[in-house]
């Protein structure tokens, strides 16, 4: 099922899991980092699923790849694109800016912000996994560093991020980076690092079409099997080099 239609009525809040991403909102600051993930994408475009449907199974199947990201990610693009190529305030715009010109609007805004949201966040979840992946990321990466920096050791993340998947009804846990170093942020429903001044590094989808086909209800062992047998440190390496450049 596409669900596109059921997030809208839902109410959506963000809970900041460290302190200093608290006082980064608090503060409204518009630090290096935000600057960094407001910059132009390449545009509003589907993006290719990096390996084949069938690439990450036996963790995620092929049938659960496949419905996700043709059925549901897709039905976020054709929805905003829909939007985009009916209004001319939409247009020329980076996903990214669309996001950040829809925000606290009402009616059709609100509409296109969360289905422009959870198209960001699905085009940043399929690169956060990748065939023959897991396990804690090399020391020879700077995202190692700062994950040891910030969170004491890569046990401690990675405490946390379980810890804020498993609070969730339906919503995304990220790594994100921010103004005084990495954090774990997780959104209910429909919502994104990127307008709370934070780049994120990894995505998380933990709505229930992400794993129930082939773990049913039970999260913690996909969240588990994300990090074992999936997460991509490449990715959240790649990521934190283009902040660290602006
Ligand atoms: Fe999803």
């Amino acid at each position: 099922m596409n669900n596109a239609s059921e997030v809208f009525d839902r109410r959506r809040f963000v809970k900041l899991t460290t302190a200093a991403g608290a006082a980064a909102l608090l503060h409204g600051h518009l630090g290096a980092a935000y600057a960094a993930a407001q910059k132009k994408s390449a545009g509003l475009t589907f993006p290719d699923l990096p390996y084949e449907v069938d690439a990450l199974a036996p963790y995620l199947s092929a049938r659960t790849v496949g419905i996700h990201y043709k059925e549901h990610h897709k039905g976020y693009y054709d929805l905003v694109a829909g939007w985009v190529k009916k209004d001319a305030g939409y247009q020329g715009k980076s996903l990214e800016e669309l996001i950040g010109t829809t925000r606290g609007g009402i009616l059709r805004d609100e509409s296109v912000f969360h289905m422009a949201v959870l198209l960001y966040n699905h085009n940043l979840y399929w690169p956060s996994m990748k065939p023959d992946g897991g396990g804690e990321p090399s020391t020879k990466l700077d995202v190692r560093g700062a994950v040891e920096k910030s969170f004491g050791s890569y046990k401690a993340f990675r405490k946390k991020f379980v810890e804020e998947a498993m609070k969730l009804g339906s919503g995304w846990v990220f790594l994100v980076n921010g103004p005084d170093g990495l954090a774990v942020f997780r959104t209910d429903y429909h919502d994104t690092p990127l307008h709370h001044y934070f780049t994120p590094l990894l995505a998380l989808d933990v709505w229930e079409h992400a794993y129930y086909l082939d773990y049913q209800n039970n999260r913690r062992k996909y969240v588990d099997t994300f990090f074992d047998k999936l997460v991509n440190w490449q990715f959240a390496e790649s990521r934190l080099k283009q902040t660290r450049r602006k």
